[in-house]
């Protein structure tokens, strides 16, 4: 009955008024961290998510053991077959591990590398038969999806940025240009604040005072949550933990953020 009255609209050149379309909400699944949260996934040093937003589903970073892996993807249900796009932060190899084992998977894959691996590594993916763009350029990777650009002196990085209603989204694998500068440069890039941070943030080395001066800069550049992971620290993620006490998520294999 439905499909008649549009068809009888369209034939007397009315509109039919479609349903409202909420935008896509996505979701972040991490699958490989230092630390576990869900049960039968594995934690171990190194980061990787995938991301799902309407009809993209990414796969940020690709931890270091192939096993670890894709345990993970399998206890979270996650299909490399499913993956379309791939995005390399920095060419670490608790990041890039599994390239090959997930090309071995899902060959035909939209690989976006950090210029540090171009050259015969990319070649080496591009033999898989998967489509590589490797350079330094901000670019849409998806719908309201993006690539950050590199940013940092010595170890360059990308990160991956996501704009939702709320806000931006910055997923970083190890935050090596400092996570607050990436932060800054993002919300320059993009013409808006970052919300929401996760991923590894670097922070080790940082004593209390620099962690209390870092944490102070990420909240006036508008920072309100938080899911330090992977090369975090123990002390700074307590820390973010106490700081914010109502946009604190624990990171960990198996935890699914919604945004
Ligand atoms: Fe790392």
């Amino acid at each position: 009955m439905k499909i008649l009255i549009v068809l009888i609209l369209i034939l007397f050149g009315m509109e039919p008024k479609l349903p409202y379309k909420q935008q896509d909400h996505a979701k972040v699944i991490i699958v490989y961290d230092n630390y576990q949260f869900a049960p039968n996934t594995i934690a171990d040093w190194g980061f990787a998510c995938v991301v799902i937003k309407g009809n993209d589903t990414l796969l940020f970073d690709t931890g270091a053991e192939k096993e670890i892996l894709f345990n993970n993807l399998q206890a979270m249900n996650i299909r490399l077959n499913d993956i379309h796009k791939l995005v390399i932060s920095h060419y670490h190899g608790d990041h890039t591990g599994n390239i090959f084992p997930v090309l071995e998977v899902n060959p035909h894959m939209q690989v976006y590398l950090p210029s540090s691996l171009d050259g015969n590594f990319r070649i080496m993916v591009e033999n898989y038969g998967a489509h590589v763009v490797c350079d330094q350029e901000m670019r849409p990777v998806g719908s309201d999806i993006y690539l950050s650009g590199e940013m940092g002196f010595q170890t360059r990085e990308q990160a991956l940025v996501i704009r939702t209603d709320k806000g931006l989204v910055l997923l970083a694998g190890c935050g090596h240009p400092g996570i607050d500068r990436m932060v800054k440069k993002v919300a320059k890039r993009f013409g808006e604040p970052v919300y929401m941070v996760m991923g590894g943030f670097h922070l080790e080395d940082y004593g209390d005072e620099e962690l209390e001066g870092l944490i102070a800069e990420l909240k006036k550049l508008g920072v309100q949550k938080v899911v330090p992971g992977h090369c975090t620290g123990t002390k700074a993620i307590q820390r973010f933990a106490r700081e914010f006490p109502d946009g604190y998520f624990k990171s960990g294999t198996g935890r699914v953020i919604e945004l």
